[in-house]
């Protein structure tokens, strides 16, 4: 038997130690052989007999896992180590890209919230119709629906619209105040020179004690935060609506090309709307079972901040993944 323990120690591969494995315990296997022998030993001895050959048996096994184990570790480092890449290596075939211009505008966006102290909450893209909709004061079949056409899956499920179901996700797990921002990428059926299916949003949401927030705070920081992403411009807002937030309002820009005196970008208007935002609607508090409370919200489009920054004409070259694109924004 000495000789088995022996053999599977000294064996170097999985395969070579599969081939023991068979002569020791394979039907024409040594054991079988060994245990074939009890017939012709004597009756007293034959108890001592198979004792011992059974505890080689788990002994023999035992020693087999062990060693198949430690050989397979090793040939999963011999591997790894032969299909490792070198991601240092100097190619001359690279070419460089850079942080894509949505993603540099975005970092800025959150840069100014930061600094403002609002934290920053995440959800994840695949969202419920309550989240997204219900607990929004958008209730099934309510006209306001159409303003965001929606990629649906089975079972209520749905790509989120925008940014707005994280505010329901943060007050319903949180408590007030909160002051966060949420940004994140958002899916609509659209696609034209300013639309594409997949856009970036930066939603806002600030909760606390009645008395504490006012659409004053609102109009302050929205404006503090505009002239920091475009100096020099006027800010004005236009009572608007959403279901979410009452009163509601939209925040233009004076037009950055032609300084609000009109042209093709602001369509005479001397104008660029950048913004959606209001007070936070009671019903949408209600949903997530917050009391005497008050809130102020916002959301914006970060592809349209970046088209107004980079003056960059068509939305969708942003998505067609040209490097030479992102050679521009190094
Ligand atoms: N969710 C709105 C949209 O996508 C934007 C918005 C957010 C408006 C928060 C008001 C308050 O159009």
């Amino acid at each position: 038997m000495e000789e088995w323990y022996k053999k599977i120690d000294g064996s170097s591969t999985v395969d070579e130690l599969e081939q023991i494995r068979i002569a020791i315990f394979g039907k024409k296997g040594i054991l079988a052989a060994e245990f074939a022998k009890m017939k012709s030993i004597a009756a007293q001895d034959r108890a001592g007999f198979a004792k011992e050959l059974n505890e080689h048996k788990s002994s023999l096994m035992e020693q087999l896992r062990a060693k198949k184990e430690q050989l397979m570790l090793m040939k999963l480092q011999e591997d790894m180590e032969a299909e490792a890449i070198d991601v240092t290596l100097f190619s001359s075939m690279s070419q460089r890209g850079g942080l894509h211009p949505v993603m540099q505008v975005m970092d800025k966006i959150v840069e100014y919230f930061v600094s403002m102290n609002f934290s920053i909450n995440t959800a994840k893209m695949i969202e419920d119709d309550f989240h997204n909709f219900e607990a929004l004061n958008l209730p099934k079949y309510h006209p306001a629906r159409d303003m965001q056409d929606t990629f649906y899956f089975k079972d209520e499920m749905l790509l989120r619209t925008h940014t707005s179901p994280v505010q329901i996700r943060t007050m319903m797990k949180e408590q007030p105040p909160i002051r966060m921002i949420a940004p994140g990428a958002v899916f609509r059926r659209d696609f034209d020179i300013t639309h594409t299916p997949m856009f970036h949003q930066v939603e806002g949401l600030v909760v606390d004690d009645e008395s504490v927030v006012s659409f004053a705070n609102l109009k302050y920081i929205l404006e503090d935060f505009l002239h920091y992403m475009f100096a020099d411009v006027e800010v004005r807002f236009r009572p608007s609506f959403f279901p979410f937030t009452e009163p509601s309002a939209e925040v233009d820009i004076s037009c950055i090309f032609c300084k609000g005196s009109g042209c093709r970008v602001c369509s005479q208007t001397g104008w660029l709307e950048v913004l959606g935002c209001g007070m936070v609607d009671q019903n949408v508090f209600d949903a997530v079972g917050y009391k005497n409370v008050s809130g102020y919200a916002f959301g914006l489009g970060v592809e349209r901040f970046a088209m107004l920054i980079h003056h960059i004409g068509d939305l969708r070259s942003l998505f067609e993944g040209d490097i030479r694109l992102l050679e521009q924004f190094r």
